[in-house]
């Protein structure tokens, strides 16, 4: 069965008719040609996918993309470009945070929303008070990133980028 839905994609507006069981992440870059988030594991583990829809980061690899009909998406591509990066962007770079950088888009725009979601006081697995204002740390940044594997390893230059960019030092 096909289904038209419309999706707002890094600011742009795109009219598809899909096969319903069509998931995000395959609308993202095979009909639109995206292919900043990229393809891990298809099965939600690996967080190489991460789009932030409607201000919330997601695997898109584990939603339908006709679930998200009217919703605006970011991906990498729509964080920054080359000569105007994202400050996230820019310290990955600083900090050499990626080796073969496949897991990176999906790094990033997790990164990206987790700051977001400390400075509006959401509390974290490991947050010591759920009622006192989020913290910045080491620990939570560890806790909110850990649905973002790095089959590299560059998980320390990782959590500094992220530091550093929380710092605004970039
Ligand atoms: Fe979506 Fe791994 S490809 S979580
Ligand atoms: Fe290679 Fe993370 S940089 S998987």
């Amino acid at each position: 069965m096909r289904h038209s839905l419309a999706l707002t994609v890094n600011g742009q507006d795109h009219a598809l008719e899909l096969d319903t069981r069509t998931t995000l992440l395959d609308a993202l870059r095979e009909h639109l040609h995206l292919t900043g988030a990229k393809k891990g594991c298809d099965h939600g583990q690996c967080g190489a996918c991460t789009v932030i829809v409607e201000g919330r980061r997601i695997n898109s690899c584990l939603t339908l993309a006709v679930m998200h009909d009217g919703d605006a998406i970011t991906t990498i591509e729509g964080l920054g470009a080359p000569g105007d990066l994202h400050p996230m962007q820019a310290a990955f770079i600083k900090h050499d945070g990626y080796q073969c950088g496949y897991c990176t888009p999906g790094q990033i725009c997790s990164a990206v929303a987790a700051l977001d979601e400390i400075r509006a006081d959401m509390p974290s697995h490991v947050s010591p008070d759920l009622d006192a204002p989020a913290t910045f740390s080491g620990e939570e940044i560890r806790e909110r990133m850990s649905g973002n594997l790095c089959r590299c390893g560059a998980y320390s230059n990782i959590v500094d980028a992220i530091t550093d960019a929380a710092e605004e030092r970039v």
